[in-house]
């Protein structure tokens, strides 16, 4: 269990794993936990370097929908091991680069492998990203890969975003999010999806439509700058997560990536990048 009791099944597994040295797992999630970004999904060729590499790609797509450019201070919420912050440091420079994990453990291992180079300054914060410590209008930038499922409300990480950007400034993330079905469809999917991915997973919240996101940013001060599907792209990440997850033992196995898997073939669940500005 993790800090602020927080059950994150997967990062306690994924952690022992990289204690254990398990070479694999630590190529596979040792920068990254999120899925991987291939631009023809036919290339993918099923191996762990091939995940990692196409990762990298989906990090870097959702960087490219903030607008992320030299000299500017970012924020990434739900930093995970600190892979995002970690690709924008070898790619940008003069930046005020700061990740906020809920879970100090990944912080640990974020500040171990993560040095600043190109005159950035590099900061991991232990906190909730509904409940973020800094300071009114403070960046420029906010991302969220892959994470906001996880957080205690949406709407409150939509109103701390807002708050900590400057005017204009603009919020990135990536989310799984259903097609907006009927309410009773929609509850079984959520339930579907709800019990092995609650297992592996945690606490997790898919219900929310791309719609529901366009009510947020009006009501939260944002207008929508993109609205980008990559569920396709994404398609081959899910062969190479239910077999090293599989292999895992304990409370963490393939089931829950087989359900999300089942959803974003069926067209149920799409991957979407999303990204907003201040107004
Ligand atoms: C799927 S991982 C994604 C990690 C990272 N963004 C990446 O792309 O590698 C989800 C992350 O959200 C973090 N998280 C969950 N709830 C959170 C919260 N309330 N505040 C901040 N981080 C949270 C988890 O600890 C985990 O690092």
């Amino acid at each position: 269990m993790s800090q602020n009791n927080i059950c994150l099944p997967y990062f306690d597994k994924l952690l022992e794993q990289f204690r254990q040295g398990d070479a694999e797992t630590l190529q596979a999630f040792g920068r990254h936990v999120h899925w991987g970004y291939w631009e023809n999904p036919k290339t993918a060729d099923g191996t762990v370097s091939d995940f990692a590499a196409a990762a990298e790609q989906l990090c870097r797509r959702v960087c490219d929908a903030g607008g992320v450019k030299d000299s500017i201070r970012l924020l990434d919420a739900g930093c995970g091991f600190g892979g995002t912050v970690a690709s924008l440091n070898e790619r940008f420079s003069n930046m005020a680069l700061v990740g906020i994990n809920i879970d100090e453990r990944q912080l640990n291992r974020a500040r171990a492998e993560v040095e600043p180079t190109n005159s950035n300054n590099i900061e991991f914060v232990q906190g909730d990203a509904c409940q973020l410590p800094f300071e009114d209008a403070s960046f420029d930038v906010v991302l969220a890969v892959e994470c906001i499922f996880h957080f205690p409300s949406r709407e409150r990480f939509f109103q701390e975003a807002k708050r900590v950007l400057k005017p204009g400034g603009k919020l990135a993330l990536s989310d799984f999010v259903p097609l907006p079905l009927t309410y009773q469809l929609m509850n079984f999917v959520g339930q579907v999806i709800q019990s092995p991915v609650g297992q592996t997973y945690g606490q997790v919240d898919s219900r929310f439509t791309l719609n529901d996101y366009r009510k947020l940013a009006k009501d939260t001060g944002f207008i929508v700058t993109q609205e980008e599907d990559i569920t396709k792209q994404t398609l081959p990440t899910y062969p190479v997560v239910k077999r090293i997850f599989g292999q895992m033992g304990g409370r963490v196995d393939e089931k829950a990536t087989a359900e999300v898997e089942l959803a974003s073939s069926l067209g149920l669940l799409r991957y979407l990048i999303l990204s907003f500005q201040s107004v």
